[in-house]
């Protein structure tokens, strides 16, 4: 039976993106088959249609889906056939009806979890899951601590926001409007600066902070923030740089760290953190714990049919949303 896909030939804007008529065949050893109910939208995705991420040509999208499984290849053991399930995992090819991939990182979502939760949560959810717990500074992370957390209105930002309350953090969150700092302070932080119309956001870090700085920087922005996330740490701490979503951190002259106080830089990638089955099923397990309890809500602002994928783009790189997004299939 043929399924849709969406695909690019060409890396660009929206405009690239086409839906198209796909065969989807028989799993192979340690694949399942998935039928999609929803595929979630992150900002990597722009990074593979605008070829900051380059991918071979013609290239299918989406790392995040969740949905029915309808076969299984030999050897996988930890899904059958009728299982609801949901997964960030590469490679892309999640903006689909249905889709052949590896089961590793595929996990049975709980009944309590609809499917376009699970496929607003999956990519989202655990890179919080693994910033929070897994990327510390020296000393690690203690209840009343402040870390700074950049676009904390969006996707992954308002996780983030629920995730430092649980922790006991004080999480100062920067975002793009007012009403953007708002929402991040009903989920949970503690502070919120409007970083379009205070610029110098490192100062008013350092009032909150009695003059210390914070302890971690949560960096997704990139370009617009680096210099200021470096000027609100502590010293001896830490800058998780973990995306570019206003372009890539400018090369770093690494005596700078020196002159910062003696601070810490990382890269971390989601992927790294799931490399196994096992790995990915203890960090699904603590995301899915916080989700079930209520700890973490999971805002969906916005549902695009699949087949209006350009413009759910558009709105993305335009800063028009907030918290998730899905595309139904
Ligand atoms: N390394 C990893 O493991 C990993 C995993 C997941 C996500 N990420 C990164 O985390 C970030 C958030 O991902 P998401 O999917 O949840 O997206 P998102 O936060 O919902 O959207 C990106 C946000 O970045 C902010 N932004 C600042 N400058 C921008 C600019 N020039 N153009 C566009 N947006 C700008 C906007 O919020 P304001 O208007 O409030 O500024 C925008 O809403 C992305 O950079 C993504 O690549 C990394």
């Amino acid at each position: 039976m043929s399924e849709k896909a969406v695909v690019i030939d060409t890396p660009g804007g929206p405009e690239q993106l086409k839906l198209i008529d796909v065969e989807v065949g028989a799993p192979g050893p340690g694949e399942i088959r998935i039928r999609h109910e929803a595929c979630g939208l992150n900002y990597i995705d722009e990074y593979h249609r605008n070829g900051t991420y380059p991918l071979p040509l013609p290239a299918r999208l989406g790392m995040e889906g969740a949905g029915v499984v309808e076969a299984v290849g030999e050897g996988v053991t930890h899904l059958k056939v009728g299982d609801r399930a949901a997964y960030a995992s590469q490679p892309p090819g999640a903006y689909a009806t249905a889709r052949v991939m590896p089961a590793r990182c595929v996990l049975k979502l709980p009944d309590a979890i609809d499917f376009a939760t699970g496929a607003a949560m999956m990519l989202k959810g655990l890179t919080v899951q693994y910033l929070l717990k897994g990327t510390q500074p020296q000393g690690g992370l203690k209840p009343g601590d402040f870390v700074l957390f950049h676009a904390a209105a969006g996707g992954v930002g308002l996780i983030a926001c629920q995730g430092a309350r649980a922790l006991g953090l004080q999480l100062i969150g920067t975002a793009g409007s007012d009403e953007k700092c708002q929402l991040a302070l009903d989920h949970g932080a503690a502070h919120a600066i409007n970083y379009r119309s205070q610029p110098d956001f490192a100062a008013q870090v350092k009032e909150i902070t009695g003059g210390k700085g914070v302890k971690v920087v949560y960096d997704s922005v990139g370009a617009d923030t680096w210099e200021g996330s470096l000027n609100s740490l502590a010293p001896f701490g830490l800058i998780a740089s973990f995306g570019g979503a206003s372009g890539p951190v400018p090369p770093i002259n690494v005596g700078t760290l020196a002159a910062k106080g003696s601070v810490y830089v990382t890269r971390p990638t989601l992927f790294t953190h799931l490399a196994s089955q096992e790995a990915t099923q203890a960090m699904g397990d603590d995301l899915f714990g916080m989700v079930v309890s209520g700890q973490v809500k999971i805002r969906i602002d916005k549902r695009y049919a699949l087949a209006d994928v350009a413009e759910s783009h558009r709105d993305l790189e335009a800063r028009k949303l907030v918290g998730s997004a899905v595309l139904l299939t």
